[in-house]
Parts: C-alpha cells; structure tokens; sequence
C-alpha cells in the first residue's frame, strides 16, 4: 500500500498526548501534557478537572505535536482517537476534537481501544513481535494479561481481582513517607521503591507471601500483600519510634521485599499462561514474544525477572522505552497505522454520529 500518516490523541486518563506516526513506524512528532502534579495535590483524580485540564490543553498539545513534525493538518490521512476504556469526561474531549479534526479536514477517523494500543505499541519499536503474542500490561492502572491474535483479536487470560502493582507501590510509597527522601523526591512511587530496594541489606527481613499460589488461573492479588506491608510498617514505626516525617530504618529491606513479591507473582502468572498456551497448541513452537508494557515495566529487577521466564520457555522479551510504556498518544497513533492498513473500524468523516465514549 501506499505512505500515510496518522494523527493519535490520548485522553483518557490524565494524560494529554498527541502524536503523528507514519505508516513506515516513524514517530514524526510527539507532546504530552501531564495532570498528575495537580491530582497529586487534590489527593486523587477529580474526573472534572481532569476534564477541564484536557480542554484546557487540548488545542496546544495538537499543535505542538503538528509542529514537532514540521506538519500542518492537510498533511495528516488520518485522526485516531481512544474512545474507551477510561474517565469518560476525559475520553469525550479527545474524542471529541479527533472528530472535530475529522469533519473540519475531511479525514477518515478511527475510534481506538486504550488497552489494545498499550499492547500493540511494542510492534512500532520491535519488529520481531509477531502475531501472535503476550502481552502482560502493569501500570498504576492497568494489570491484565492477554493473547493477542491480530490487530483486533484479543483473548483476556487474566486480571488482577484487587490492586494493580503501580498502585501497591504507590501507596507503600507515600504510607514510607518516600518523598522525604531528597534524592527521590521526584520520582514515580514505583521509581522510588525500586531504588530504596537496591540498598536493601536483607529482603528477608519482611517475608511476603506470594498469594493465590495454589489458584488454578492466571488472575492476580496484591491486597493482602499491602495489607500486610502496612502493619509491618506500623509496627516498625512503633518499635523505633519515629517521628512524623522520618523514613523508617528498615525501609530499603521493606521496598526490596515488595518488588521481589510483585515480580514473583508476576512470573508465575506469565509461566503459567506460556505453558497453558503451548498445551492448548495457541502459540506457535517458536519465536513467540512477551510484551511487558505499562508504567510498572521501567522497573528493572522485574524486567530481569521476566527475561529469565522468557529464556526457559525460548520467548523474546519485548520491552517499549518508558515514554511509550506510559500513556502517550504514540500508542493511538500507531494503533490508528495497524487497524488503518487493514481497513479496521475506519469511519468516513461524514459517518461519526455513532462515535460514543465509554
Ligand atoms: O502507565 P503509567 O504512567 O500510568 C498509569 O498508571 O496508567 O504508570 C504509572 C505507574 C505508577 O504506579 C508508578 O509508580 C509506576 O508506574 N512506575 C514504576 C516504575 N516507574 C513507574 N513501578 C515500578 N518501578 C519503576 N521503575
Ligand atoms: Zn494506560
């Protein structure tokens, strides 16, 4: 077929992303305006100011996304939007404004799945992965594990029943009072524990339980394990004393301790889905790959961990850079170049009435 490009918008949760990618998997231009310091200081997110901040910001991002690529809108094939799953006073204004974008240029528009553009991204990076594939998505968000078949065929193998890890290690992040520690006030929670981890002098200290070892599906738990960090960290905290502000003494063992449970949850739900998935002869015998995406996948020690499940089953670990794991208009973009190639769900600007958010 022949060049096209495709303009992705995100906004489905709170992040503003725009991004221009052609059909040669060539990221022309990128911006993203991010929420999260100002849901930080509301104590979570407001759905209708996370709403109002992607109004606000909406315009801008396209534009400098446009300019970024040195392009204007009569150069763009195509406008992708997410229009689930998510906030849904978030999706309606990137929604909206792809659609907007659409009719005012007469451009086809393509309606696209958050989830299914997180699980897709590593095929613009990574031309090994091939259909089809797993994909283990852990963000603040997300936790799920699927089979992707095709650009639009996806087989849910399992999901987490409580928590997703990103959220764990956010609340063990601030019930640590993390930020306290200078060097890591910026970072992610996960970011955060994943280096106090690394001056860990014994995680066994804290032994954690890996849960639901003996259930016989692929879904995740990790509330009784913040259930249980929560008391430790109390009791730590009365043990010794401390004061208001101050990180308890035993947090890098406490932090290595969670990040080796988490990973080791994780592994034995991928494991256990490669062997189902060979049993079942639903995976090819060889150069299948796993895809980790999400947030959660910058973290290195659960990456390794990962790699060396990968190495015993002959699986290719496929790991998209940080910026395009997080939520990113990268993602639509290139979802909008699969599905466009294929003439999946590609609306004509004049038929958009029937485009919902949800
Ligand atoms: O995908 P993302 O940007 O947003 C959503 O949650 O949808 O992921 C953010 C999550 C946060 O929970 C953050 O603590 C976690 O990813 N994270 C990490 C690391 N970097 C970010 N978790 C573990 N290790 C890291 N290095
Ligand atoms: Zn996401």
């Amino acid at each position: 077929g022949s060049k096209f490009k495709v303009l992705g918008i995100e906004t489905s949760c709170d992040d503003t992303g725009v991004a221009i990618v052609d059909s040669d998997r060539v990221l022309l231009g990128d911006a993203i305006h991010n929420q999260s310091q100002i849901h930080i200081e509301n104590g979570g997110i407001l759905p209708p100011v996370a709403g109002h901040l992607h109004r606000a910001n909406m315009e801008l991002v396209a534009n400098q996304a446009l300019a970024a690529a040195g392009l204007s809108m009569s150069d763009i094939d195509v406008v992708a939007a997410t229009v689930k799953p998510g906030l849904s006073l978030s999706l309606e204004v990137g929604t909206k404004y792809g659609c907007h974008l659409s009719k005012m240029w007469k451009k086809p528009f393509i309606p696209i799945h958050h989830m299914e553009a997180h699980a897709l991204m590593a095929r613009m990076v990574d031309e090994s992965v091939k259909f089809p594939f797993l994909v283990l998505l852990i963000s603040g968000g997300h936790c799920l594990l699927a089979l992707v078949e095709s650009v639009d065929s996806f087989l849910l193998i399992g999901t987490t029943v409580d928590n997703s890890p990103g959220e764990v290690f956010d609340k063990l992040h601030r019930r640590l009072k993390l930020r306290n520690v200078p060097e890591l006030s910026k970072l992610s929670g996960g970011h955060a524990i994943e280096i106090m981890a690394q001056r860990a002098s014994n995680y066994l200290e804290f032994p954690l339980e890996i849960p639901a070892t003996q259930s016989l599906s692929c879904d995740f738990s990790f509330s009784g394990m913040l259930t249980k960090c929560t008391r430790t960290i109390e009791t730590e905290e009365q043990k010794y004393g401390t004061s208001a502000d101050a990180v308890i003494e035993s947090a890098p063992n406490l932090c290595a301790a969670v990040q080796m449970c988490i990973a080791k949850q994780l592994c034995r739900r991928v494991e256990r889905a490669i062997i189902f998935l060979s049993r079942k002869g639903m995976m090819p015998p060889d150069k299948c790959s796993l895809v980790v995406s999400g947030g959660v996948a910058a973290n290195k020690f659960i990456s390794k961990a990962l790699k060396m499940v990968c190495d015993t089953y002959d699986y290719h670990l496929s790991v998209p850079p940080p910026h395009l794991c997080n939520d990113n208009g990268v993602m639509i973009a290139w979802n909008g170049v699969e599905r466009f190639r294929e003439n999946l769900g590609v609306l004509q600007w004049d038929q958009l009435a029937s485009v919902k958010v949800s």
